[in-house]
């Protein structure tokens, strides 16, 4: 495993030496980090998260307690992963080929699931394979999300359907231009410690660039 000193892995933390971790990253109880997964700085997985070989998660992420992150998931940074929500990564699953034989690595295609800066996703939800969710977008507890969500979209339910939009901060706000109106407002806000001086972006805290 490649990792800095300040990773704090529990020691009932299995984490492949193959897996890389970022700077001061902290990987709790029985949590599994398969190899070459690669999780950003800052990041805190929960106990019992599994994060599967080459899931990739990037800075500042929450994974929480029981998620399950499989193959051909990428997380951006600053996403929020709820508890016990599910990343699946085959929408025709089968065990068996017609002929009865076990499927192996080649016999099935594996969806790729994109959730870029700053969205949360739900305790318990669903996402099907081959979706991308939305920068800031907010998945409500329980979906079962089967369609791409928008950045800064609001979706729940099963199947998840679009319930309006949230701001950067997760306040629910009635249209997409109470979310401009609302990110322009917080890139003019001073920055904290700085004495009263304006950020340099009028771009608003969703202005990173999707992972
Ligand atoms: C989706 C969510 C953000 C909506 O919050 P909200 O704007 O405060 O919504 P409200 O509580 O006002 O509910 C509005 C309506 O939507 C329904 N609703 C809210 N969340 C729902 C969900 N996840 N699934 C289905 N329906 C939901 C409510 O029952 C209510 O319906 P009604 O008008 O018929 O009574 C929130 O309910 C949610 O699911 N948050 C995620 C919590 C979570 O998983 N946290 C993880 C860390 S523990």
């Amino acid at each position: 495993m490649s990792s800095h000193p300040s990773v704090r892995i529990h020691p009932t933390a299995d984490v492949s030496a193959a897996a890389v971790i970022g700077e001061r990253t902290s990987i709790w109880n029985q949590a599994q980090v398969r190899e070459r997964a690669r999780i950003g700085a800052d990041c805190i997985v929960g106990k019992d998260a599994y994060i599967d070989f080459d899931v990739v998660v990037g800075d500042r992420c929450k994974v929480q307690n029981g998620a399950l992150l499989y193959h051909g998931v990428t997380l951006g940074n600053g996403v929020f992963v709820g508890p016990g929500a599910i990343f699946t990564n085959d929408r025709v699953p089968r065990a068996i080929n017609p002929d009865g034989s076990l499927k192996g690595a080649d016999d099935w295609i594996v969806g790729k699931t994109h959730v870029h800066e700053g969205a949360s996703i739900g305790a318990g939800a669903v996402i099907i394979s081959g979706v991308t969710i939305g920068r800031f977008a907010m998945v409500g507890a329980g979906a079962v999300v089967t369609r791409d969500v928008d950045d800064y979209q609001l979706v729940f339910g099963n199947p998840a359907r679009v319930h309006g939009w949230v701001t950067a901060s997760g306040e629910r706000v009635s249209s997409r231009s109470d979310v401009e109106r609302a990110n322009r407002a917080a890139s003019h806000a001073p920055t904290p410690g700085a004495g009263g001086t304006e950020r340099g972006s009028d771009q608003g805290p969703g202005s990173e660039s999707r992972s």
